[in-house]
C-alpha cells in the first residue's frame, strides 16, 4: 500500500520505517528541514535502539520530503498524521499542528479513496474535528463537497522510547477506530503481516518466544481515542502507586523491590510498570493525565484518582531534593552529580524529564549542579542552556570529588560505578532504587 506519514518524531518514524519494512510503499513528511536532510542521509536524528539499522533496511521502501506536493497524497491509501500535540497552559492538547497537517491533506486529495488516520494522541472528538477540516480544505481547493473519496480513522500508538520498534513490530494489541467500514478494511490490511505475525523479523529484532497473533480492536472513533488516554493514565497510576507504596516502605524499613515483586506476581496486578523511584516523565504520560483530567471538566466530571495520580508524581521530584538537603543539611555551596538526564534508559528525549526540575531545584537552592548521561547532553545543553550544569562524558568523572549522587535515569551502565567506594565518602540517592545499596 501507499502510505503517508506526517511527523517523523518518535512515533511518526518508527511507524514509517516499520511499515517499509514490511514493504508499504512510504513517505515520511516533516516541517523540520534538518531531520529530513538526516533521514535522507540515511541517518537517524533521534536515538532509539537499533534504529540506525532499520533505517538501511527500511531504505529502498522510504522516501522523506519536507514538501506536501511531492507527497504524492491524491494516490495515497493511507496517511497518518503523527506531529506533537503539545500541552498548553490548561492541561488541554495544542492541536494546531494536527490542524495544519489535516488542511494540507484535505487541500490534496482525490477520488482515490483515502484513510487519514489520527496517530498522535489528539482529545476525545478530534476524529470527527479532523474531518470537518479535511472536508474543508477539499471543498475550498476542489470547488466542489469530496465524494466518499476519504474516511478518518484513530489508530493510537503504545509504543514506548527505547523499545519503539520492538513495540511496533511486537504489539500487544491493534486498535482502529472509524465509523466507515472501509476504513477498518483499509488498516486491517496495512497492518496484516503485524496481525499475523508472518513477517520475517529483522535479526536486530527476533520476534520474542511464544509470540503468536496479535489481536486487533476495532470500535468507533471516540472510544479508540478513549483507548489511548485510559491505556497511559492506568500505567501512569500504577507508578504513583507503587511510588506512594514505596514512600510507607521506607518508613517502615520494608524492602520496595520485593514488596512490588510481591503484588506484581498476582496474575491480576501484573508485575510490569511497577518499578519504583521518582516516578514518570516523558512526552505521554504528564500530557494524557492532564489531558484525560481537562476533558472530563469539559462534561462536568471530576477525575479524582487520576489527578491525585499526577500530584505524588509530581511532588516526588520536591521529595529528592528535600532527601538530599536532609542528609546534607545545607545544600548551598554543595556540588551534587546527576546521574542520567534521559526521562528513562535508552533514549535521549529530555521531554518531562525528572532531572530537569531537579537541577532547577538544586541550582535554586544554592548548589553546583554535575550531570552525566550517555546520550542526552547534547540535548539538554540544546534545550535549557540557561541551566548552569556541568556536564561530563565519563561517568566516575562525574562523581569524583562530589558532595552527593543522585541516580536519576537507570541507565545499566551506572550499576558498574563503585557504589561502595562511594556511599563511604559522600551521600548516595538511588532515585530508582536500582544499586541495591543495602
Ligand atoms: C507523538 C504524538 O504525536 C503525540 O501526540 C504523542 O502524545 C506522543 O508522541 P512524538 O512523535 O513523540 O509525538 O513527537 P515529536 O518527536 O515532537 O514529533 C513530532 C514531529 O512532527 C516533529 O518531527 C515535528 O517537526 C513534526 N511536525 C510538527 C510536522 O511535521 N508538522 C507540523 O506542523 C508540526
Ligand atoms: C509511554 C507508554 O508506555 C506507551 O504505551 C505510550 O505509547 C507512550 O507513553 P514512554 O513514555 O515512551 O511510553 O515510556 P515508558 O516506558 O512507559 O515510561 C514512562 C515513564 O515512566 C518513564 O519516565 C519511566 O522511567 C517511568 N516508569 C516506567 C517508572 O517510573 N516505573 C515503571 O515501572 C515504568
Amino acid at each position: 500500500m501507499k502510505v503517508l506519514v506526517i511527523g517523523t518524531g518518535y512515533v511518526g518514524l518508527n511507524t514509517g520505517v516499520a511499515l517499509a519494512y514490511l514493504g508499504h510503499k512510504v513517505t515520511c513528511l516533516d516541517v523540520d528541514e534538518r531531520k529530513i536532510k538526516m533521514l535522507q542521509d540515511c541517518k537517524a536524528p533521534i536515538y532509539e535502539p537499533h534504529l540506525d539499522t532499520m533505517l538501511e533496511l527500511a531504505c529502498p521502501n522510504i522516501q522523506y520530503t519536507t514538501n506536501y506536493d511531492e507527497a504524492d497524497i491524491a494516490i495515497t491509501d493511507v496517511v497518518f498524521i503523527s506531529v506533537g500535540t503539545p500541552s498548553l497552559m490548561d492541561g488541554s492538547a495544542n492541536l494546531e499542528y494536527v490542524r495544519q497537517a489535516a488542511h494540507s491533506v484535505g487541500s490534496r486529495l482525490n477520488d482515490h479513496f483515502t484513510v487519514v488516520v489520527n496517530k498522535s494522541t489528539v482529545p476525545i472528538g478530534s476524529g470527527h474535528w479532523v474531518s470537518a477540516i479535511v472536508r474543508d480544505a477539499y471543498i475550498e481547493s476542489h470547488g466542489h463537497k469530496p465524494d466518499g473519496n476519504y474516511a478518518i480513522a484513530s489508530n493510537p500508538e503504545f509504543l514506548r522510547q527505547g523499545s519503539a520498534l520492538a513495540d511496533t513490530f511486537y504489539p500487544d494489541r491493534i486498535v482502529v477506530g472509524a465509523s466507515d467500514a472501509r476504513a477498518i478494511d483499509v488498516l486491517t490490511n496495512l497492518y496484516r503481516p503485524l496481525l499475523n505475525q508472518d513477517f520475517a523479523a529483522p535479526d536486530c529484532l527476533p520476534r520474542p518466544e511464544g509470540m503468536g497473533a496479535v489481536p486487533v480492536v476495532t470500535c468507533d472513533l471516540a472510544s479508540a481515542e478513549l483507548i489511548k488516554y485510559a491505556a497511559n493514565s492506568f500505567l501512569a497510576l500504577k507508578i504513583s502507586y507503587i511510588n506512594e507504596i514505596a514512600a510507607l516502605s521506607d518508613k517502615v524499613g520494608a524492602d520496595i523491590n520485593q514488596v512490588a515483586r510481591g503484588i506484581g506476581l498476582d496474575s491480576r496486578i501484573g508485575p510490569r510498570f511497577l518499578n519504583p523511584g521518582i516516578g514518570w516523565g516523558g512526552s505521554c504520560f504528564g500530557k494524557d493525565t492532564a489531558a484525560l483530567v481537562a476533558t472530563a471538566k469539559e462534561y462536568n466530571l471530576e477525575m479524582p484518582i487520576v489527578a491525585a495520580a499526577r500530584d505524588v508524581n509530581y511532588r516526588l521530584r520536591d521529595t529528592v531534593v528535600e532527601n538530599l538537603q536532609a542528609e546534607l543539611k545545607i545544600l548551598k555551596g554543595r556540588t551534587v552529580t546527576l546521574l542520567g538526564l534521559a526521562f528513562k534508559p535508552n533514549t535521549d528525549d529530555l521531554r518531562d524529564a525528572p532531572s530537569i526540575d531537579i537541577a532547577k531545584k538544586l541550582i535554586q537552592r544554592g548548589a553546583k549542579v554535575r550531570a552525566h548521561d550517555p546520550v542526552a547532553i547534547e540535548n539538554m545543553k540544546r534545550q535549557y542552556p540557561e541551566l548552569e550544569i556541568e556536564y561530563f562524558q565519563d561517568a566516575n568523572e562525574a562523581v569524583s570529588d562530589c558532595d552527593a549522587v543522585v541516580l536519576v535515569t537507570e541507565w545499566p551502565e551506572y550499576r558498574k560505578l563503585d557504589w561502595k567506594a562511594l556511599k563511604s565518602r559522600i551521600a548516595v540517592l538511588d532515585g530508582r532504587y536500582f544499586l541495591n545499596l543495602g
